[in-house]
C-alpha cells in the first residue's frame, strides 16, 4: 500500500533577473493506494514524475510523509529502494551493464551470493519473460518493447513490492504496448504508473488526474478519464501545467 499524508513540495529558484521566488510542484496531496493497478494522468508538467518519485525516495517532499508499504523512503532509501522498483521511460538510462543477461544478473548481486546461482536465476528471469532469444544481445541493438521488458525483469529481480513506471508504453508501439500492459497484469507486484496512454489508464484498478500539481480527479478509471478529455479540450493548451 502507497500512502501519502499532507504531501507538498516547494522549491526555490531564481529567475533571469536573480529575483528569488518559491515554486510549488506537488501540494496538499492525500492518497490512501491500497488498489493493485493505480495509474496517474494529467498534462505535461503537471507533476506525475515528481508523484511517482517521491515513492522510491528519487525526490524527497517538504512537507508531509510518503509510505511505501510502510517504508518512509526520506529516512530509509535503500529499504524504499528495494520496496519499490522504479521503471524509467527510456529504459536505455537504467541497463547499465551491455547485455539484458548481466543487468539482471546484476541486480541479483545483493540477494543471491554464488555467481552461478545469479546466472541460472537471471537465465529463469529473462524465460519469465519471454527474453531468453536476446538475453545475450547488445542492449543497445534492442527494440524499445524488448528494453522496456529487460527492465521490468531487472527490476523485479530485486524483488520489489511494488513497480514504479514513468510512461512504460511513451516508446512502444501498439504491439508492445500490448506485451507490456499483460505483462503488468499478471504481475503479482502493486503498479503505480504516470501515462498519456489512455487506453492503458483504463485497464487499471484506480486513475488519479494530477493538474497544477494537485490531484484534481479520483477514482474509477472510466469517469475520471471521461473528466480528463472534457477539461483538456475545453482548456487552452499548457493550462493543465503549473503557473
Ligand atoms: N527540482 C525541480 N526544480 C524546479 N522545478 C521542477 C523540479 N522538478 C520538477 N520541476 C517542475 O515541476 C513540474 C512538474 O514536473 P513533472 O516532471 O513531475 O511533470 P509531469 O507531470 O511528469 O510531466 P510530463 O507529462 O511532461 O512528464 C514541471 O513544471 C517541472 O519543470
Ligand atoms: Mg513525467
Amino acid at each position: 500500500m502507497i500512502e501519502f499524508s499532507e504531501v507538498g513540495l516547494a522549491v526555490d529558484e531564481y529567475d533571469i533577473a536573480g529575483e528569488h521566488r518559491q515554486v510549488t510542484i506537488l501540494a496538499d496531496v492525500n492518497l490512501s493506494l491500497p488498489e493493485r493497478r493505480v495509474a496517474v494522468i494529467g498534462p505535461n508538467g503537471a507533476g506525475k514524475s515528481t508523484l511517482l518519485r517521491m515513492v522510491n525516495g528519487l525526490v524527497a517532499p517538504t512537507t508531509g510523509i510518503v509510505l511505501a508499504d510502510g517504508v518512509d523512503p526520506v529516512r530509509d532509501p535503500r529499504r524504499a529502494r528495494r520496496q519499490a522498483g522504479y521503471i524509467f521511460t527510456d529504459p536505455r538510462s537504467q541497463l547499465v551493464m551491455s547485455t539484458p543477461l548481466a543487468d539482471v544478473e546484476l541486480s541479483l548481486r545483493p540477494r543471491v551470493r554464488r555467481r552461478a546461482d545469479r546466472h541460472r536465476l537471471a537465465l529463469e528471469l529473462l524465460a519469465d519473460r519471454g527474453l531468453s532469444d536476446i538475453a545475450t544481445r547488445s542492449v543497445h541493438d534492442l527494440s524499445g518493447g524488448e528494453r522496456q521488458l529487460v527492465a521490468l525483469a531487472s527490476v523485479l529481480a530485486v524483488e520489489p513490492t511494488i513497480i514504479i513506471a514513468d510512461e512504460p508504453t511513451t516508446l512502444l508501439d501498439l504491439r508492445n504496448r500490448e506485451q507490456l500492459r499483460r505483462a503488468f497484469d499478471a504481475l503479482d507486484q502493486q503498479i503505480l504508473c504516470s501515462t498519456h496512454d489512455l487506453d492503458l489508464a483504463s485497464t487499471m484498478d484506480r486513475v488519479l488526474a494530477v493538474e497544477n500539481g494537485r490531484i484534481v480527479d479520483d477514482g474509477a478509471p472510466g469517469p475520471v478519464i471521461q473528466r480528463y478529455r472534457e477539461r483538456m479540450t475545453m482548456a487552452p493548451a499548457g493550462d493543465g501545467a503549473r503557473p
